[in-house]
């Protein structure tokens, strides 16, 4: 018997899509408000969710207290209140789009957490774009 268990968070960051190859015109063209070149901010929520069984000794699947401050500690701590090209070494040369802050996130997460897990990252930029990644 396999469940999932989720843990929302929440995070406010300012960020710049741009391809650096290119010029003002086809980054506006193709990025249009997100190429803004003094940047702009996001609301972005994100819901974690952890698959495995339940241990029979705490009737948990994980510790809701460890993954919040897992989530804490690698995504809010990191990205809260940041911009994100300037000041997140992973979007130093790679574009945050909400589909690479969500692999991002995946990669830091998967890191801290027992191998017996699989992890779902669903993150959204706005309330109508989100992306769900899964690692595969
Ligand atoms: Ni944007």
């Amino acid at each position: 018997m396999s469940l999932t268990v989720y843990r929302k968070a929440h995070f406010n960051a300012a960020h710049r899509l741009y391809n650096k190859d290119w010029d003002d015109s086809r980054n506006q063209a193709v990025f249009g408000k997100c190429s803004n070149p003094n940047y702009h901010g996001h609301n972005y929520e994100l819901e974690v969710g952890v698959t495995g069984t339940i241990h029979p000794e705490t009737g948990f699947l994980i510790n809701l207290d460890e993954l919040k401050k897992i989530i804490k500690e690698e995504v809010e701590d990191q990205f809260d209140h940041k911009n994100l090209n300037l000041e997140v070494p992973e979007f130093r040369t790679l574009n945050p789009t909400v589909e690479n802050i969500a692999v991002v996130i995946w990669n830091k997460l998967r890191a801290k957490l027992d191998t017996s897990y699989d992890l779902t990252i669903k993150l959204y930029e706005t309330p109508r774009n989100f992306v769900i990644y899964t690692g595969e």
